[in-house]
């Protein structure tokens, strides 16, 4: 195989971006099929992508078109389905996050793994693939910053996209499982270990909304984690100021700050106000690169027949220990995990 044939399920708010990814910033790849439920969305990737096998359903596209491999961006509660089906149909998988919407689903998925190993499967933690991260991640690793002893993450989008995060809200399943996963998984990736302890708070402090789906628009967990280390993670849909991505992890020698004032380029605006600078509005913006970079890792790994570093069974864990979050965050209860 020279070029990887891919067929993306989904083009909404991320999917558009995955597709147009893999047609014009990707090597060795060939968009050759897209499929959504919205004609117009379909439309669109014909003119602007140039993709003439459009399809309305997954089923349809994979026994309609050959392909290689999928990359799924549908709603959450649909890609541990769309995952097992796939692989059964011998294809590569990309899923974008979360693995599954719940525990038994994820495990479903990594059953099937075992059955496949010549199957390459990625899932969709983008930030592990952002320069700033990967970097962050080699000096912890090199062990610049002495024993890592917490995590902080902040994971907040912009008040201003609100409209399409409450027309999601019903598919979500919740902050935790929707936006406080990212911080789950990068805190166990930094950490190196599993959390044993979780508590949750939160509440609908701008958008009553949330409360009918048992959410809120802003929260929070403290985490303990068995090496000791600890974790802070709030997550929100209410920033006046932007995409507001900020981490930090806190060492016994030196800590590291990844964002920490959130911005979308170097420059400085000195105007009759002061001093300003410009925040990112997108996860698509804030993170153009880590989205083309891990595609193209997804593309070379199955050239390359190696797996990604990014296995299933991490999915499980922060689709668990988010899962966990919902529960103590409805309940008001610490959890032991
Ligand atoms: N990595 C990130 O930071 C990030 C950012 C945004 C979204 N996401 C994930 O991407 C996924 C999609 O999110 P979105 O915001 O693009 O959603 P969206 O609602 O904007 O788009 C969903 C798309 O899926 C299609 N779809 C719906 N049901 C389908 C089905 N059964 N089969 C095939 N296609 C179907 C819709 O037609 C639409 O094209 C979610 O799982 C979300 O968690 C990840």
């Amino acid at each position: 195989m020279n070029k990887v044939r891919i067929g993306v399920v989904g083009l909404g708010r991320l999917g558009f971006t995955h597709a147009e990814n893999i047609r014009f910033h990707t090597k060795n790849t060939n968009l050759v099929a897209v499929c959504s439920h919205s004609l117009e969305e379909l439309t669109k990737a014909r003119e602007k992508l140039g993709v003439t096998n459009c399809f309305k359903s997954i089923k349809d596209m994979i026994s309609g078109i050959k392909l290689d491999a999928v990359v799924l961006v549908s709603p959450s509660k649909h890609h541990a389905e769309q995952s097992s089906y796939c692989l059964q149909e011998g294809l590569h998988v990309f899923c974008e996050k979360p693995l599954a919407t719940t525990i038994e689903a994820c495990k479903e998925v990594e059953k099937e793994l075992i059955k496949r190993p010549f199957q390459v499967f990625m899932l969709g933690f983008m930030r592990r693939y952002d320069p700033s991260y990967l970097y962050a991640k080699k000096c912890i690793d090199a062990g610049k910053i002495g024993r890592p002893i917490l995590y902080r993450g902040y994971s907040v989008d912009p008040n201003s996209s609100i409209e399409g995060a409450l027309k999601y809200a019903a598919q979500s399943s919740g902050q935790f499982i929707d936006m406080a996963v990212h911080d789950f998984d990068l805190a166990r990736w930094f950490l190196k270990a599993e959390p044993t302890s979780i508590y949750a708070i939160g509440g609908c402090y701008l958008h009553e909304e949330y409360k009918q789906f048992k959410d809120g628009d802003n929260v929070s967990a403290l985490l303990k984690f068995e090496n000791d280390a600890m974790a802070f993670i709030f997550a929100g849909r209410t920033a006046a100021h932007g995409y507001n991505v900020e981490t930090e992890i806190v060492g016994t020698k030196a800590t590291l700050r990844i964002g920490s004032v959130p911005q979308k380029n170097l420059v400085e605006i000195l105007d009759i106000n002061g001093v300003k600078k410009e925040c990112s509005q997108s996860f698509n913006e804030r993170f153009e690169t880590a989205f083309r970079n891990e595609i193209q890792e997804f593309v070379d790994c199955i050239l390359e027949k190696r797996q990604p570093e990014i296995k299933a069974h991490d999915g499980t864990r922060a689709s668990y220990i988010a899962e966990m979050a919902t529960k103590s965050f409805k309940n008001n209860n610490l959890i032991k995990l």
